[in-house]
């Protein structure tokens, strides 16, 4: 769907970006990306292998390449990490082609989701809860100023897809 404004989801680590994006893609039948898949594709590597084997700063590459490949507005619904908004440069490429969409949950619902996570890098830690609180406060301001739409995430995948399509119509209908 060439032309077609893309939906970005972004937020903290278990706000339900892939699984929200997979249910919202197929109500309005368009393609999803995920682009911790995406990068995972391209290295033959795990996020988790990439981090361990060349660490955090060149993921952080990775995605920016990632971002500019899913510059252009093509109907997609794409799934981001939850780093990948922070960088200003990611924001930017990713706004071009689409509408930024915060899935928005508080940090006790993000602890409850990740606390048996095993394939975060960021999270395999002793301190994971203290940590992932300081990383939460940190960041969502962060979310916040960059999304165009915020919407309440601590619900059904169903019901966060369905608050979703109702907040973006009236940016869809503008000219791309
Ligand atoms: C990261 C979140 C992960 C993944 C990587 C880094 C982050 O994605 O991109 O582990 O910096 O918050 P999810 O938000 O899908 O867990």
């Amino acid at each position: 769907m060439q032309n077609h404004k893309n939906i970005v989801l972004c937020g903290f680590m278990g706000c339900g970006k892939s699984t929200v994006g997979r249910v919202l893609a197929s109500k309005i039948s368009y393609q999803f990306l995920d682009m911790d898949q995406y990068i995972e594709q391209q290295q033959g590597l795990s996020v988790s292998l990439i981090f361990k084997e060349q660490g955090e700063q060149a993921f952080r590459h990775m995605e920016t390449q990632a971002a500019c490949d899913f510059s252009a507005p093509q109907g997609v619904v794409i799934a981001t990490g939850g780093g990948t908004l922070l960088n200003p440069k990611n924001a930017e490429l990713l706004r071009r082609g689409g509408i930024i969409v915060l899935l928005d949950i508080p940090a006790r619902i993000a602890f409850f989701r990740t606390k048996n996570d095993k394939d975060r890098p960021l999270l395999q830690r002793p301190d994971r809860k203290s940590f992932l609180f300081s990383l939460y406060q940190k960041r969502m301001p962060l979310y916040r100023r960059t999304a165009d739409i915020t919407v309440d995430a601590d619900a059904t995948p169903q019901i966060v897809a369905e608050q979703i399509l109702q907040a973006v119509q009236p940016f869809m209908q503008e000219k791309t």
